[in-house]
């Protein structure tokens, strides 16, 4: 076997040396014998680490430490914050493109179950109701996950409950209380800062592949959004008045996604998720109302039920439970 130590390999072993001793200098000389390169390669691979906005400081007789990584959604990049068995340990990262979604229903015959595809930037960032989803460059989690359950096409409702249970539970970790609105949007204070947009390829009885669209509005500001959609929405940024770490908010949600799907996959369990959707429910005993294709009626949510559906008492005081739908306060 002949190993080609080409340039993304020796890059690849610098920064995880850079990373193994952060905060740390390591010398030239070290990195240049561990490696079996010159120390002027060394300081190539160094140069062009900073170019993609690794913050390397150098001296001449201590060597380089590695100060900070550059705010990039990178598996290299996110893979500390994972803990994950096949959730998001392959990820496709874009710094543009049309839509998550998009690329992952390209991708998706041909990946693993549980590739992410990620983008920095969405030109043409789809929301429901065929929507557009706002996506600037850096300022959000814009991510779709590609799931193949061996389950009935009507199951996959309950995926979105899912992801939206792992946001929650991800937010909560970095100490920011949100509220669900079933099925899928996530509130904080009020406004809405994650939407999940579920798209499936299915046969009459067996899903051929899920592909679950989340966009988290992380530190957008107030001027990013457009006059309709900033009494609405808003970012994390604006609500806790500094920037989050995107990378390990990313980790969390997966986290949390894979840890409340594999019981889902393998035994059709979500009480978890149902537990979290009803305590975090921003719904149960409001009134709503419900769009449901052409037809908008208005009554109370009463609660969520065990198979993911939202119980609802109409105005005439009939009780109906509800897959899916539009919901407003
Ligand atoms: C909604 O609330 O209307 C759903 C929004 C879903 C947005 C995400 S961002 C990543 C993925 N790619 C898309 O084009 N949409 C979803």
């Amino acid at each position: 076997v002949v190993l080609v130590k080409g340039c993304g390999y020796m890059r690849e072993k610098i920064l995880s040396m850079l990373k193994e001793h952060k905060d740390e200098f390591i010398s030239g000389e070290m990195i240049s014998n561990k490696l079996g390169i010159s120390r002027t390669a060394v300081w190539k691979h160094i140069n062009n680490l900073r170019e993609e906005g690794y913050e390397i400081e150098s001296m001449p007789k201590n060597g380089y430490k590695l100060l900070n990584c550059p705010d990039v959604l990178t598996l290299e990049e996110v893979e500390e914050y994972l803990n994950t068995e096949f959730i998001g340990r392959n990820i496709y990262y874009f710094d543009t493109v049309d839509s998550t979604n998009i690329k992952a229903k390209e991708l998706a015959m041909e990946v693993e179950e549980g590739t992410v595809v990620i983008a920095e930037e969405q030109t043409k960032g789809k929301g429901r109701l065929g929507r557009d989803w706002l996506s600037p460059k850096g300022k959000g989690i814009w991510m779709s996950i590609v799931l193949k359950p061996q389950l009935p096409p009507s199951e996959v409702a309950k995926l979105t409950l899912i992801g939206a249970a792992a946001v929650s539970k991800a937010l909560e970790e970095i100490g920011i209380e949100s509220y669900i609105k079933w099925p899928n949007d996530i509130i904080v204070q009020g406004k809405k800062i994650c939407g999940i947009l579920t798209e499936m390829s299915c046969e009459l009885n067996m899903i051929n592949y899920v592909i679950m669209g989340i966009g988290i509005n992380v530190n957008l500001e107030n001027k990013d959004f457009s006059k309709e959609l900033v009494d609405k929405a808003t970012s994390l940024k604006e609500i806790i008045g500094h920037s989050v770490d995107r990378k390990k908010l990313l980790g969390a949600i997966l986290n949390h996604f894979e840890d409340l799907y594999i019981p889902f996959k393998n035994a059709g369990d979500i009480s978890k998720v149902i537990n979290i959707s009803k305590e975090k429910s921003i719904l149960i005993g409001k009134k709503i109302r419900i769009i449901q294709g052409e037809t908008e009626r208005t009554g109370k949510a009463l609660d969520i039920d065990e198979e993911g559906r939202l119980i609802v008492e109409y105005e005439d005081g009939t009780v109906d439970s509800i897959f899916s739908g539009e919901v407003s306060i």
